[in-house]
Formats: C-alpha cells, sequence, structure tokens
C-alpha cells in the first residue's frame, strides 16, 4: 500500500474517504470542526442526535456531507482526550484501518494524525499509523488455493501534517516506517510457513535471498562439516535426531567503514521444536513450527535496516535446526562439550534453544562486537511471567538493557527486564559436567538467560526472550513480526 504525506485542510481534499476523529462525550477534533463548519454543522447535529458518543470503537460512515469535495466522511471514535496513550492512539488506527477497509473506498485522506499524544511528535505518529495499518491489513495467504472474492481493496493513504514545516519530518517517518514494514512481514511470512516448507535450508535460501536483493548485504552458510570443524557441538547435539540438515546463516549488514564495530543479533532457528527425546505434549504442538521466529525477526531486522541504509554496521547470526526424537537423538544425560570448551550436561533435550544459541554466541566473538544481542522463543516460562505484552530481556550491560528498554517504549514493541543474579546461576550446577542445561521448575526465564551469559562474558549481550511475543495463539493464530519494530529502533537510535 502506497502512503503518502502532506498538508491541507479537510474541506479542500478530494478524496474517496475522509478520516476523522470524534472525542468522548461528543466533541470534535479540529479536523471534524473544519468539516462541521463549511457543512452548516452536519456533524454536531448528527452528534446531538447521539449517532456516535466517541468511544473508542465506534464509528460513523457518512455520505454527501455538504460542502465536501470527498464522497465520504468516516467518524471514528477516540475516546476521552485526555486518555489518548501510545496504545490508545494504535487502536485508534486500527479501529479506522479496519472500518475504512469496509467501504470500498481505494484510497482516503486520514486527519488521526492531528491528535495530541503525550510527548508524542509528528515523526511518531506518522510511524506509527503506516506500521499500525499494515499490521491490520496483514494476512497469510499463501496455501488458501481459492482465492478470496476481489473486493475493491484501500490503495493509497495520505497522512496529514498540519504545515509545510512538518512535512520532511513526516515523509522520513513514512520511509522508517516503509522499512520497518517490510521487515515485520518478511518475518511473519517465514514464522506462519509451516515446518514441512521452513526448514534450516528454507531459511539459508531466504537469507541468501536476502543478499542478493541488497548488495550491502554479505551471506555465508555454514553446513554440519563446517561446524563439526568449528566444534559446534552443543549445536550439532541438537540436530541429530533430524534428518533435515542444520545451517549456520551469517549475513553481514555493511552500512559504515570497515572499522566501525557490528552489532550482532543472533536468532533462534529451531524450525520445529518436538522436545526431542524429552518430547512435548501433543496438545498446540504446531505451534512449535514458530520456534525459529528469533531467526525471523533478524532476518526481517536486517531487511529493514538494509532498506533504510543506515550508517552502520551489523551482523545477523543464525543457528538453525528441527529438534527431533530418534534413534540417533541426543539422549538426558549425554554430556556435550560445546564450542567454548565448557561441558553440558544435557538433562532435558527440551532445553535446546541454549545449545545452539551458546555456539552461535561464541562463534559471534570473531566479529568484535559492539554489542551482541540475541533473540529467541525460549521459554514457556516467560509466556507465565509477561503474558504477551512485553518480551523478557536480560542482559550483562546495564546500559545496553537501557537502551533496548528505550526503543520499546518509542516503537511500541516493549521489553521488560528480568535479574541476571549469581544466586540463579547455582540453579545451573551439575554433578558431571561444568552445568546442566536446566535449572529446576523455578525463574525458567532467567537460569536459561544465565546458561547463555556463561558463553556471552567477552562482550555485552542482550537477550531477548520472544515466547510471548513472537506470535499470537488461538482463532487469530500467527505470528507477529515483534521484536522487529524494537530492534530496528534501537538500530536507529544507535546510527544517530
Ligand atoms: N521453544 C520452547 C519454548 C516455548 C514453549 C516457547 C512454549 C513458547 C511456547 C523451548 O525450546 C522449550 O521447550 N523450553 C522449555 C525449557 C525447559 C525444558 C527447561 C520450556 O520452556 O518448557
Ligand atoms: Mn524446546
Ligand atoms: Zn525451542
Amino acid at each position: 500500500m502506497e502512503f503518502l504525506i502532506k498538508s491541507g485542510n479537510p474541506e479542500k481534499q478530494r478524496t474517496a474517504c475522509l478520516i476523522v476523529g470524534i472525542f468522548e462525550p461528543r466533541r470534535l477534533t479540529p479536523a471534524a470542526k473544519a468539516i462541521d463548519n463549511i457543512s452548516k454543522k452536519f456533524l454536531s447535529n448528527l452528534i446531538r442526535r447521539g449517532d456516535i458518543e466517541g468511544k473508542s470503537g465506534q464509528s460513523l460512515l457518512l455520505h454527501n456531507v455538504p460542502g465536501l469535495l470527498a464522497d465520504r466522511v468516516l467518524l471514528i471514535g477516540c475516546g476521552k482526550e485526555r486518555d489518548l496513550t501510545d496504545s490508545q492512539y494504535r487502536t485508534i488506527i486500527t479501529n479506522s484501518t479496519k472500518e475504512l477497509k469496509e467501504t470500498g473506498a481505494m484510497e482516503a485522506v486520514s486527519y488521526l494524525s492531528e491528535l495530541n499524544v503525550r510527548n508524542r511528535d509528528y515523526y511518531w505518529k506518522i510511524r506509527q499509523t503506516i506500521e499500525a495499518t499494515e499490521g491490520t491489513l496483514y494476512q497469510f495467504n499463501e496455501y488458501k488455493t481459492k482465492n478470496k472474492p476481489n473486493r475493491r481493496q484501500i490503495k493509497k493513504l495520505v497522512l496529514t501534517v498540519p504545515t509545510r514545516k512538518e512535512l520532511p519530518d513526516g515523509e522520513l517517518a513514512a520511509k522508517h516506517a516503509m522499512a520497518i514494514v517490510k521487515g515485520i512481514k518478511l518475518t511473519r511470512d517465514l514464522a506462519n510457513r509451516p515446518a514441512n516448507i521452513c526448514t534450516p535450508v528454507h531459511l539459508a535460501e531466504q537469507a541468501k535471498n536476502l543478499g542478493k536483493l541488497h548488495r550491502s548485504i554479505k551471506v555465508t552458510v555454514l553446513d554440519e562439516d563446517d561446524m563439526t570443524k568449528l566444534g559446534m557441538n552443543t549445536l550439532l547435539s541438537v540436530t541429530r535426531g533430524s534428518v533435515e540438515p542444520a545451517k549456520l546463516i551469517t549475513l553481514e549488514y555493511k552500512g559504515a567503514k570497515k572499522e566501525v564495530k557490528p552489532i550482532v543479533l543472533v536468532g533462534k532457528g529451531v524450525t520445529f521444536d518436538t522436545g526431542g527425546i524429552s518430547i512435548k505434549p501433543a496438545a498446540a504442538m504446531d505451534e512449535m513450527k514458530y520456534d525459529m521466529c528469533g531467526a525471523a525477526s533478524v532476518l526481517g531486522t536486517l531487511l529493514a535496516v538494509a532498506e533504510i541504509e543506515l550508517p552502520i554496521n551489523v551482523v545477523g547470526v543464525i543457528p538453525t535446526t528441527e529438534n527431533m526424537p530418534d534413534g540417533r537423538a541426543t539422549k538426558p544425560g549425554d554430556i556435550i562439550k560445546s564450542m567454548s570448551g565448557q561441558t553440558v550436561e544435557i538433562l532435558n533435550t527440551d532445553a535446546e534453544g541454549r545449545l545452539i544459541l551458546c555456539d552461535a554466541l561464541t562463534y559471534s566473538e570473531r566479529f568484535h562486537p559492539q554489542v551482541v544481542i540475541d533473540i529467541a522463543t525460549l521459554t514457556g516460562a516467560c509466556v507465565i511471567a509477561l503474558g504477551n505484552h512485553a518480551s523478557g530481556l536480560l542482559s550483562n550491560h546495564n546500559p545496553l538493557a537501557r537502551d533496548l528498554l528505550n526503543a520499546g517504549e518509542s516503537s511500541g514493541d516493549r521489553a521488560w527486564q528480568l535479574p541476571l543474579w549469581e544466586e540463579y546461576n547455582k540453579q545451573l550446577d551439575s554433578p558431571f559436567a561444568d552445568m546442566a542445561n536446566i535449572g529446576g521448575r523455578e525463574a525458567g526465564t532467567i537460569t536459561a538467560a544465565c546458561f547463555l551469559s556463561r558463553f556471552a562474558e567477552k562482550y555485552h549481550w542482550a537477550h531477548l526472550d520472544i515466547a510471548g511475543t513472537a506470535w499470537t495463539s488461538g482463532k487469530n493464530k500467527g505470528a507477529t513480526g515483534r521484536p522487529v519494530p524494537l530492534l530496528t529502533q534501537y538500530l536507529l537510535d544507535k546510527s544517530k
């Protein structure tokens, strides 16, 4: 879909649909007032009759409003003016998109960006509008053979700013948003693809496609023999039960001089997690096709960064494998030597994410990183702790954690920090090896991060547990594209 930024009054717009807000109780926003004035109080009369209160979720579609050049006016309830938070703003945009889709208008001019959101400027409002609109319109139809009836689709949305002075900010926001939208779409598509299609080889091909699309991205793929030579035994221990070959994908984005130390993003790419010999229960096991969402978010973020042409260096590292039970599969109690030289007693083969990530973290040392951030659907415990509202964040460097928390706040893709204290680390003690791969039922998200931290001692590191945020379950099952907005915002902030 196309987005344009313009300044200009509502009464002058020749369009299929004008979108304007109404506050609760029955209060006109500035654009609604302008329409009211030119239409001889058409809106205030209607509101007085009680057709729309202005509550969030309400809407009213009007035709033939006198004095206008627009075919339709779509009134959107915005709730109470003083309650307009970041998330309420996004809700308003989502509601307006759903209503607009039903009108039959193929283009529209929206005045919702004039709503005041505390501490937010036009750059923020335009970006959020584009991201929320595209997020609402997203569908995954790759495997539907019967195309939906060809309803007239919305093709163009004009977003308004008050004067020409705000145009450059608005246009920059649109450029950033369109890049992020592309990244999110790639992430969601890859994640939604079933595990019989989206295998480690498929992810490697997708990475190579990114390298073909953007000359700024160089892609290399290591196979199991390469990994054996590097001593990546904990990673290889996970793939033993699978017939699909494991891969280690590296994407190097170069937007700055080669001396500039890169930010390394490591994404968990388990394309299907059965649990292995410590097999999972059957209920909802299909959702374990989403266990590669960390990997998908690394690919999506790199796409966004390359589209914006950010002046920084970023490396994506993706360890990718299936986790399957089999005659050759790793067994509980097996002891494996990781690439770092540390030994691990695998007490539960379902705690496989940390086993592939730890070798990828060791491998990341070779890029002399400024920071390393890993992204993983790592623990069910994180879903219990934070639900689907925030990703779990753990870090060995507080300034890095701060930066990520801030990027989460401003992008609306939030994270929440959990502690990495010494006391939790003890839960990983093993009588036979340097550590066990599980730390008991308590504080599962933290002990998983403690495990990873032992392989991230040589650099500043943060871990994002996206088990609760990467996809939604139930009747609206599907990937969310998170944390592409958070990560891209972090990189945008870094490149300032
Ligand atoms: N991929 C899962 C984590 C997961 C489970 C994410 C459910 C989202 C929903 C991970 O590999 C896993 O199985 N973790 C185990 C760890 C446990 C064995 C210590 C878990 O969370 O149960
Ligand atoms: Mn698992
Ligand atoms: Zn897993």
